[in-house]
């Protein structure tokens, strides 16, 4: 924890004044340490959604949401979408530096030889219902490896942390595809250590025992970038998750799994399925106005999926990183004229040129375009948030390490704006009303 007290603020109300010690980032706003605010003030702060509050400090990911800046260990998302590549992403983000060459080749061969799952947790995913959607499969059987590896589960022993880290990096693509065969009805399809992480996951998810398959490394190039686009993002609600569940001590594949939940929902990880299905109703160019107005209208609840962040409010790099992504993909893969693509550019545009997102500062998000990218690779909509979920793995195990390695880590324990009762005494039956 920080004790970098650069001044103090002075909260004053009725006849209480409070000192509280004030700390000054690397970068971003100040902040005002307010843990002492109960003990000396007999107030709480009532902040719900986090708007306004700094739940750990980190060193890991930063960003600026007013100049749309995505630092990962001060190295910047588009630098790292252009010139690196995910495994070595997952090196930056754990270990803090960019890794020398034997550094790489050392991490990549450990998750390598990690892929395979035990055999006997297959059984899980037999439990599930055909149509059971693969987000739900990867909660189950990611959260049913806190009962199979039993030697990376205790925390305070810096060795087993880092076994539990390496299997989730290498063993995500591998649940995650076989989540996606078992959907799909087809034979699962073990990992090869003679590819590369994303060739890797995509021969898993496409391959099929009646013929050979070849990765296109087309395909390949952006499944990575991709990945690597998800990786982290701060204390995102999913990553939250995972820090809150980990404060009591909780099985770290356990953890996972609580993130996984999270970033299910639509208003988090959910968005880029949300997004396609609704770019999918929109469907031409000239029913956007239509939808507009829908997302203005307060008395309807439909909102834009894939635009807006609670941080970034000038533009989400990785959305201009996926664009151009998408562009490139779809034009080597030879899908001239998308009308889906054509369909999210004119909205983007359309939105853009509305006082209503202008003032809202409503921006496409990192969901706009992933969904369309995918989609053209060969994924259904239901495998877009598995994929974010496999990708954003390193991000989550990265934040969960620096947590459980400080030694002035609590409990997360928040309190309430109490709204109920008061103190009331019980009444039998016979006299109620
Ligand atoms: C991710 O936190 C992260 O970093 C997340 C993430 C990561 O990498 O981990 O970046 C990944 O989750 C991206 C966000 C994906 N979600 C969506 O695309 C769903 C659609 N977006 C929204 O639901 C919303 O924008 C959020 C959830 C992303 C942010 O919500 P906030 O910050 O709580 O903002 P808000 O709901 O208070 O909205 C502020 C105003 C409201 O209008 P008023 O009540 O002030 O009049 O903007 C409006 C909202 O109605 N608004 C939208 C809108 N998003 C916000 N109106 C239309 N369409 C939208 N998409």
């Amino acid at each position: 924890m920080t004790d970098k007290k650069t001044r103090t603020a002075t909260l004053t109300f009725d006849d209480t004044s409070v000192e509280l010690p004030m700390y000054s980032p690397t970068a971003g706003p100040d902040v005002i340490d307010i843990r002492k605010l109960y003990s000396q003030g007999g107030v709480f702060t009532y902040d719900p959604g986090f708007t306004s509050t700094a739940s750990c400090d980190s060193t890991i990911t930063f960003i600026d949401g007013g100049k749309g800046e995505l630092l990962h260990r001060g190295y910047p998302i588009d630098q790292l979408a252009e010139n690196s590549h995910y495994l070595e992403v997952c090196y930056l983000l754990l270990y803090g530096e960019l890794p020398s060459t034997t550094q790489l080749e050392e991490f990549e061969s450990l998750v390598t030889h990690h892929t395979m799952l035990h055999e006997q947790m297959i059984n899980f995913f037999r439990g599930f219902r055909r149509d059971a959607h693969p987000m739900a499969i990867m909660v189950g059987v990611v959260g049913a490896m806190s009962a199979f590896y039993h030697d990376s589960t205790d925390i305070n022993d810096p060795h087993q942390r880092e076994v539990a880290t390496i299997r989730l990096i290498a063993k995500m693509p591998t649940i995650a595809a076989m989540a996606y065969k078992y959907t799909v009805g087809q034979p699962f399809v073990y990992p090869r250590n003679d590819l590369d992480y994303a060739s890797n996951f995509l021969r898993m998810c496409f391959a099929v025992p009646a013929e050979d398959y070849e990765v296109n490394p087309i395909l390949s190039r952006a499944m990575d970038r991709i990945f690597t686009l998800h990786a982290d993002h701060e204390q995102n609600a999913s990553t939250s998750t995972v820090r809150l569940a980990s404060s009591s001590g909780a099985n770290p594949f356990a953890c996972i799994a609580a993130g996984i939940a999270c970033l299910w929902g639509p208003a988090h990880g959910g968005a880029n399925q949300a997004c396609l299905e609704m770019l999918n109703e929109i469907g031409t160019v000239d029913r956007i106005p239509e939808f507009i107005a829908r997302a203005k209208d307060k008395n309807d609840p439909f909102r834009l999926m894939g635009f807006g962040h609670r941080v970034y409010k000038n533009f989400d790099p990785r959305a201009k990183v996926m664009k151009q992504s998408a562009d490139e993909v779809l034009d080597l893969l030879g899908v001239e004229n998308n009308p889906i693509l054509q369909v999210a550019k004119e909205l983007e545009k359309a939105a853009l040129a509305d006082p209503y997102f202008a003032e809202k500062k409503l921006f496409p998000n990192v969901d706009f375009y992933s969904g369309i990218i995918l989609e053209a690779m060969g994924f259904p909509t239901s495998m877009f948030t598995p994929i974010f979920a496999l990708a954003r793995t390193v991000g989550w195990i990265s934040q969960w390490k620096e947590q459980i390695s400080d030694p002035a880590l609590k409990i997360g324990r928040p309190r309430q704006l109490y709204q109920g009762e008061t103190k009331r005494n019980y009444t039998d039956i016979e006299t109620r009303s």
